[in-house]
């Protein structure tokens, strides 16, 4: 017995023999708008951005702010969701600051961070009066008093700091440890003289510390343990430097569940532990309890996603395996390519039917790695004109998409209360070639 897709998300159901999503029939969504296609739940995006900030209301001091990391996915509709949900942005690039500006984002929530921001970023975010960037490393900061200088304002900042902590995730998204190309470490003493370097700047307000362990994280205290870290930091920086941190930035990487084997993260759980540990340690320190931020991307946006695509050839390989390939691959979802990710996948148009046939779900780019997921299980009729879908791909699938092999990106379509609004129109042959000179 399979287990349906409502145990996955609540948002996933089966209707007629089809998968809906959102409360719509993907099938007739497939029809209207074509594949390769991007649907994002827009109650779901909601609704998990409720669970931080009704969290955050009810635990944490006033002025903290629960930052949606942009970088999981961004375009000018869901900047203005984010908006209207209160919450800041996190951004990396001067593209997602663009996009904030775009969506008329209040620029003051607006956290920039990145491992490598050049003059030009600095001053784009500058002139555009971004709240607050963070700091990763000393010329960075430099650069940054300079740049503030002349424009004779006293710029808010955070400095990133790596706490030494492993958060058991894939080495790509780990941040957390000493080994890293972000921020700098405790434990070598580079972050003191960061902080000492930063506390000397005449344009620089800092306003506290930043950190972030890694993504899709599931162990039980990781970021329980990385607050401890930061904030006996604190207490130390305040001794000797008389540092009062007024902020602390935990980051992102609560882990969302994109198989039926993996565990729910419970957010309001999380962040009722999370509070009383930095309650009990402020008091334990004697410091005073700073506002609080989080960057949550993936637990905002993933399962609020599902892609669609049309399938073309299923390939039996006797003795070997079966291939079902699809009208989009690595290039409109690269994460099992480059993490090995799992995801649940289905035929839209045939829900009724057992999923009996293992296969390898593939796409249409010219290698071989290009896998959406090497053990899907679908339906043993499964062939070409059918619909596939896979599930949670509201995070870094669109934002990661590429134009490998020249194709075009597909477009994002948002679903709300029976609606559908495209939200990123499809490329256009024509847009392939539009850079071309
Ligand atoms: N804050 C900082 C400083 C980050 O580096 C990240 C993610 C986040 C917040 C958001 O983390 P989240 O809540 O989404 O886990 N492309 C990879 C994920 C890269 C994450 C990078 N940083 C993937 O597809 O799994």
């Amino acid at each position: 017995m399979n287990p349906s897709p409502r145990d996955l998300c609540h948002n996933l159901n089966v209707e007629n023999g089809h998968l809906t999503f959102a409360g719509q029939d993907t099938v007739a969504l497939a029809a209207r708008f074509g594949t390769p296609l991007y649907l994002m739940d827009e109650d779901t995006i909601r609704r998990n951005c409720r669970q931080y900030t009704e969290g955050f209301a009810r635990l944490f001091p006033a002025g903290s702010l629960v930052l949606y990391a942009s970088k999981a996915a961004s375009f000018t509709k869901l900047c203005r969701i984010i908006q209207t949900e209160g919450l800041g942005l996190d951004v990396v690039s001067m593209g997602e600051i663009y996009t904030a500006c775009k969506a008329g984002f209040p620029m003051e929530k607006v956290y920039f961070h990145s491992n490598h921001k050049t003059q030009a970023d600095i001053q784009f975010a500058l002139e555009k009066g971004v709240g607050c960037l963070v700091a990763d490393n000393e010329e960075e900061l430099l650069c940054l008093q300079a740049e503030a200088a002349k424009r004779n304002r006293r710029q808010k900042v955070l400095l990133r700091i790596t706490p030494g902590i492993d958060p058991h995730t894939y080495a790509a998204v780990a941040t957390g440890q000493v080994d890293s190309k972000f921020g700098l470490p405790i434990e070598t003493g580079q972050a003191e003289a960061f902080l000492a370097l930063a506390l000397q700047q005449p344009n620089l307000f800092v306003a506290g510390l930043h950190c972030h362990v890694g993504s899709q994280v599931f162990t039980e205290d990781v970021f329980e343990r990385s607050a401890a870290v930061m904030l006996a930091f604190m207490a130390d920086m305040r001794e000797k430097l008389g540092f009062v941190c007024e902020e602390l930035d935990l980051g992102g990487g609560y882990g969302t569940r994109y198989v039926h084997s993996d565990p729910e993260v419970n957010i309001p759980e999380k962040l009722s532990s999370l509070a009383a540990v930095i309650t009990a340690e402020c008091r334990r320190l004697r410091l005073p309890l700073p506002r609080v931020l989080l960057e949550p991307g993936r637990s905002i946006v993933a399962d609020a996603g599902l892609t669609l695509y049309t399938v073309g050839s299923v390939k039996q390989i006797p003795g070997y395996r079966t291939y079902v390939s699809v009208d989009g691959g690595m290039t409109d979802n690269p994460r099992y390519a480059l993490y090995g990710s799992r995801y649940t996948c289905y035929i839209a148009n045939k829900m009724d039917e057992p999923r009996d046939m293992p296969c390898a779900l593939v796409g249409r780019c010219c290698e071989s790695g290009d896998v959406i997921q090497p053990q899907a299980a679908l339906p043993a009729s499964t062939g070409r004109g059918d619909l596939a879908a896979v599930c949670t791909t509201g995070a870094y699938n669109y934002s990661m998409a590429s134009n490998y092999n020249r194709l075009p990106r597909p477009p994002v379509v948002l679903l709300q209360g029976g609606t559908a609004r495209i939200a990123v129109r499809r490329e256009t042959l024509e847009d392939i070639v539009a850079l071309d000179v």
